[in-house]
């Protein structure tokens, strides 16, 4: 199928000097682009993306046509929802573009068929697509074809070809054959030291799609509060929550699972144990340990997770449960960062349980101890799970298809290479912490990352890494600025996980994510401005 489709190229999307030539301004950058001066126009009263027959009633595929029919013709920033402070956006006039000699006709659909029907993304779903419009070997109409989630993706990257020209809307005649470079592309928010409403956590599931990214990971919970509703322990976020209005009730967790699900997003929930866990401890008397000051223990002072007591057992593996049952993907994150073996070093009771266990005054050993029976009940409730890098640094044994999460800044360049050195698949945050924020245009910064340039002993153990997440942490983000500052600065990750390797001009970059930022604002989503002075057509309604 593909490699009949994959014949004659005429003109290729190519870099000339720091000059792209012959590019649409898509983002991310197809694989394969390949574009003529043909044109056509495409009347949004009568243009149809069909379904092929047999995939009617495929849920995923007739949702994804209902969103890509609306957002193929937006002219009027009316996703903003406001007026525009009173002003009306002028209509541009519609020009007659018949006698252009590049002009090719009418488009009237565009026809999507896959082999499959499908209900879930997972961590081994294909997203490659083929899309063509009206090329010199297929004259006749538009056609994507994709295994299955594909579809989605090339709905996008259709949506990003239809243009505006004097007044119409067209698109070029067009080739694409497109496909990640890694699988796993990742977005962070953190729900627990700031809560995010409901709606911008949907907000930035849609900007997620509009980048092609496929991973929400929602560190959901952490030291300063636990708004996920628990229906076997309620008392965490009865406890835990900031305030009572500030939580996820398994209404709102589930309508965030399912706008992520028709999206093809995965969604990674993350309980971060033993350590970020304070607000647990408030709910759970008895889970955290006491923390003792010369010799005493000091009221209200709490550490990690207490790995000595058999109920911390029988707490995880309720809890857990529970978790792998709401949250349908293959993964979880079971966090195991940044540990503080301070109030475990205070703890006489802590440290003789050490002594019984023959490992006396080594608390590495202990946070090991208490992890392995972390996943080792991941293993009978039959999920896998990703851990940020110190669980693999501290050699905790991990089943071999788990996923180490390197995080720490300096050197990761040399993790990368110890965790794949240890057969153990990887994913890159630590150049994507978006969180932390300078003036300019620190997206380029993002955007130069190679996640592959590090050293390995076997070519082979490159494939280990399977992409990257850019992680907004919440310490000084809530709904007011989240999606202003997360966006369009994770868009410039997106591409760099999705695109070819030598996809790196910064100068070809500049001009699509300018039309990326203004794509977003046209749909609703308030990305705020990233290159310096600038309009777009619909800043103006923000
Ligand atoms: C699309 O068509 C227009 C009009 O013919 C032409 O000016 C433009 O260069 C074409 N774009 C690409 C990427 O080929
Ligand atoms: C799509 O449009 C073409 C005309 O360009 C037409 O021949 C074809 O039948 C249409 N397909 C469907 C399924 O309507
Ligand atoms: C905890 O469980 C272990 C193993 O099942 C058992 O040997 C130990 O006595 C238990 N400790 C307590 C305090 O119940
Ligand atoms: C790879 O190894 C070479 C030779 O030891 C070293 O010079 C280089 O800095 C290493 N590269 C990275 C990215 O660590």
């Amino acid at each position: 199928m593909f490699s009949q489709l994959l014949l004659p190229l005429t003109i290729f999307c190519v870099s000339i000097g720091l000059q792209r030539v012959n590019c649409a301004n898509l983002w991310p950058q197809p694989q394969i682009l390949n574009q003529d001066a043909t044109f056509y126009t495409l009347d949004p009263s009568s243009f149809k993306l069909i379904l092929a027959k047999e995939r009617v009633g495929c849920e995923i595929l007739e949702k994804a046509i209902e969103r890509y029919s609306k957002l193929l013709f937006l002219s009027d920033c009316s996703r903003l929802n406001t007026d525009c402070d009173g002003k009306k956006l002028p209509t541009e006039p519609v020009e007659d573009i018949t006698n252009d000699p590049n002009y090719g006709g009418q488009l009237f659909n565009l026809s999507i068929d896959t082999n499959s029907c499908e209900k879930f993304i997972t961590s081994e779903s294909f997203e490659i697509y083929t899309l063509r419009v009206r090329t010199a070997d297929y004259p006749e109409d538009a056609a994507l074809f994709a295994p299955f989630w594909g579809i989605l993706r090339g709905l996008e990257t259709f949506s990003q070809l239809v243009t505006r020209y004097k007044g119409n809307w067209i698109i070029n005649s067009t080739f694409i054959v497109d496909y990640p470079r890694f699988t796993f592309r990742g977005v962070l928010l953190d729900t627990s030291r700031h809560y995010i409403p409901v709606h911008l956590l949907l907000q930035n599931l849609d900007a997620m799609a509009y980048n092609k990214m496929n991973v929400f990971h929602w560190h959901i919970v952490d030291d300063q509060s636990f708004p996920f509703v628990s229906s076997t322990f309620p008392k965490l976020s009865a406890a835990g929550a900031f305030r009572p209005t500030h939580i996820y009730t398994p209404e709102d967790v589930s309508t965030v699972l399912e706008y992520a699900r028709v999206r093809g997003i995965r969604v990674i929930a993350e309980f971060d144990t033993p350590g970020h866990t304070l607000a647990w401890g408030k709910g759970i008397p008895g889970l955290l340990t006491q923390c003792y000051k010369a010799g005493k223990p000091v009221k209200g002072s709490y550490g990690p997770i207490d790995p000595s007591q058999n109920s911390t057992y029988t707490f995880l593996k309720s809890l857990f449960a529970e978790i792998a049952k709401t949250f349908p993907d293959d993964f979880v994150h079971l966090g195991g960062d940044e540990v503080d073996f301070s109030c475990w070093q205070s703890n006489p009771d802590i440290n003789s349980f050490m002594e019984s266990q023959g490992i006396t005054g080594d608390y590495a050993a202990l946070e090991s101890f208490y992890l392995q029976k972390l996943v080792n009940i991941m293993d009978t409730l039959k999920k896998n799970y990703i851990v940020w890098q110190e669980v693999f640094d501290n050699g905790v044994k991990l089943r071999s298809d788990a996923v180490v999460h390197v995080w720490k800044s300096g050197d990761y360049q040399s993790e990368l290479s110890k965790v794949v050195a240890g057969g153990y698949r990887t994913i890159l945050s630590s150049p994507w912490y978006l969180n932390y924020i300078s003036y300019g245009s620190d997206w380029q910064t993002y955007y130069k990352v190679e996640p592959l340039h590090f050293n390995v002993t076997s070519h082979g153990e490159y494939d280990l890494v399977i992409g990257g997440e850019a992680c907004m942490w919440g310490e000084w983000v809530d709904g007011n600025n989240v999606i202003s500052r997360t966006w369009v600065r994770a868009s410039a990750v997106a591409e760099r996980l999705w695109s070819a390797k030598d996809v790196t001009s910064i100068t070809s970059a500049i001009p699509r994510l300018d039309d990326q930022r203004c794509r977003m604002l046209k749909r609703g989503i308030r990305v705020g401005p990233v290159q310096g002075p600038g309009s777009c057509e619909c800043d103006i309604c923000v």
